[in-house]
């Protein structure tokens, strides 16, 4: 199998699983226009979160990495009535198209984004007492994706579920010598999720779309 073949798969799977959304097209294009890179999560694995959101039954979701906010609108789509996703973007002009984004997604009411280095909000949100969370899904830089883990794990309760993208790389994360500090902080977070009593963990790997990559998934024990 080839990487054009993935492609291809993943075509057929939003052709016979997925409705034809407007709305989330628009989002791409708009924020494709607007220059920021093209590494959003494809429209089965937008879903995907949405369905886990749906699983949990959750209220409270928490992303880090808003980018355009196309994952945000599948995790809006996913909660409880009532429910609201906090997001987190360290960029403003990103987390204006999400802005704009999410509002023309009829979204704004259940989105609230937090412009600011993820790693100063963070703190915070556990000082104002805004979580527990029952969903976290972190997809920022992947330098601090360790880091990001171990917020969630602040910001979480027993059965919150916490999902990390990217966390295969095209399987760069053998090397454990690795000077690239994305592999770095990717396996920081793999060993944490490991290795932490507080957490029952898994990952998988994927392909599609973007390659081959895969999903860290925790979920805070009882
Ligand atoms: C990159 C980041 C992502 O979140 C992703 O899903 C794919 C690639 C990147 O920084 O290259
Ligand atoms: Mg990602």
């Amino acid at each position: 199998m080839t990487d054009n073949s993935w492609n291809d798969v993943d075509a057929y799977l939003c052709n016979v699983l997925l409705e034809e959304d407007d709305t989330l097209s628009q989002t791409l294009r708009a924020s494709t226009q607007a220059g920021l890179p093209e590494i959003n999560v494809t429209p089965p694995q937008g879903k995907f979160l949405m369905l886990l959101a749906q699983i949990r039954g959750a209220t409270a979701v928490l992303e880090i990495g808003t980018l355009g906010g196309y994952s945000t609108i599948w995790l809006a789509r996913g909660i409880q009535p009532g429910g609201r996703v906090v997001t987190l973007e360290v960029e403003p002009a990103s987390a204006e198209v999400a802005r704009a984004n999410v509002e023309r997604a009829g979204c704004s009411e259940l989105v609230d984004i937090r412009v600011a280095p993820a790693l100063e909000t963070l703190p915070q949100l556990a000082a104002e007492g805004a979580g527990p969370f029952d969903l976290v899904f972190i997809d920022a830089d992947k330098a601090n994706s360790g880091n990001y883990l171990h917020w969630a794990l602040e910001l979480t309760r027993p059965g919150s579920v916490i999902v990390c993208d990217n966390v295969i790389r095209h399987g760069q994360i053998l090397d454990a010598e690795s000077a690239d500090e994305d592999v770095r902080g990717t396996r920081a977070a793999l060993e944490l999720a490991g290795s932490d009593g507080r957490l029952d963990t898994t990952a998988l790997q994927t392909v599609g779309a973007k390659g081959w990559d895969g999903f860290l998934l925790c979920v805070v024990k009882g």
